[in-house]
């Protein structure tokens, strides 16, 4: 990528963000987001990678409070811990546990899915939402560039080892999930097959937003396989909006400045049960490789798309 493209895309990814802030507002303006109600799930367990913070956090408070088994998977045993005790004091669910899992390590990745399968226990819901934006060039464990290794592998190889659980813990009516955390960048992304790792011409924005626009043909690609394979499990994509989150720390002062003046207005709350939360559940369970964007509409069913690949 050169630095003339590397610019180009940022000001895609800004269009974009900008995009989804005026389709929150106008949404707003004619009424809000509808508060999702639904029914108890006390049998089901659902994993939540990132569940210690933003949007993960308050995805695993919204399933907890169904009175799911919630087990969060993170990096950072510290914040887990409090994370943990503040989710089950406000859920007063006490089947919510902290696994250790790096999604920047391949390694790690294997460790947490062998200890949940020492468990026993199976998986109806896998919510595939832990990430960074925007990072510095930086590299995981296994030497990817860290939003393509992070966002993307960490939970390309999650989903794949976790899937005969899946598969096992799915049935008729009641299919087992898999729910990945996209974002309105992948309209604008694209995926640079020469140089998947960037490492010709870094730039933050593309890398960003390849790796959820890799998420996205990842999560079509899967939903193909499941429904040919006649398996009861789905998955599909959702982007939570633009939300008040921790993710924009890294991003240029000037935007971070108006996160801190504005974002009040006009990001959405991370404890909006509008945000990821409300769309886990939205979906019917019979629904497929469906695409939800911020506002919860069905943006396209996953044949519909087929984005440019450079
Ligand atoms: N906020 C938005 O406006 C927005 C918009 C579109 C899409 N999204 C997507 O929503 C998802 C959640 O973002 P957020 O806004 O909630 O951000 P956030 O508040 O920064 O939360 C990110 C979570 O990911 C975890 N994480 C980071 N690196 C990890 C690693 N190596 N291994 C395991 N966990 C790791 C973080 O843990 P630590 O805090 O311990 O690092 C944190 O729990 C992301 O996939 C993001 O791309 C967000």
């Amino acid at each position: 990528m050169s630095p003339l493209s590397a610019l180009w895309a940022a000001l895609r990814v800004y269009a974009a963000g900008a995009a989804v802030i005026l389709e929150q507002l106008l949404r707003r303006c004619r009424g809000g987001f509808p508060e999702p109600v639904f029914a108890p799930q006390p049998d089901r367990v659902a994993i939540v990678t990132g569940g210690t913070d933003g949007i993960g956090y308050s995805t695993a408070k919204h399933l907890a409070r169904l009175g799911m088994h919630v087990i969060i998977a993170g990096n950072n045993n510290s914040k887990a811990e409090e994370a943990v005790r503040e989710l089950k004091e406000e859920t007063l669910n006490v089947k919510v546990e902290f696994l250790y899992c790096d999604l920047a390590s391949m390694a790690s990745i294997w460790q947490f899915v062998q200890k949940f399968k020492m468990k026993k226990i199976p998986l109806h819901v896998l919510v595939n939402n832990a990430g960074v934006m925007m990072v510095p060039q930086r590299k995981t464990r296994d030497g990817f560039e860290e939003h393509f290794g992070l966002n993307y592998l960490g939970h390309f190889l999650l989903t794949n080892l976790l899937l005969d659980t899946l598969r096992e813990s799915g049935s008729p009516g009641h299919n087992a999930r898999v729910v990945t955390v996209s974002s309105a960048t992948h309209y604008v992304a694209e995926l640079n097959m020469d140089d998947l790792q960037s490492s010709a011409c870094y730039s933050p924005h593309g890398a960003y937003a390849q790796s959820k626009l890799a998420l996205v043909l990842f999560t079509y690609h899967l939903q193909g396989l499941l429904a040919a394979a006649g398996s009861h499990v789905t998955a599909n994509v959702v982007d939570p909006g633009v939300v008040h989150t921790d993710l924009y720390r890294h991003l240029f002062w000037g935007t971070r400045l108006v996160k801190k003046l504005l974002g009040w207005l006009l990001f959405k709350a991370q404890s909006s049960s509008t945000c990821l939360g409300g769309c886990l559940f939205l979906t019917p369970p019979e629904s497929t490789g469906i695409h939800l964007n911020s506002t919860h509409q069905e943006r396209e069913h996953l044949s519909s798309r087929c984005p440019g690949i450079r």
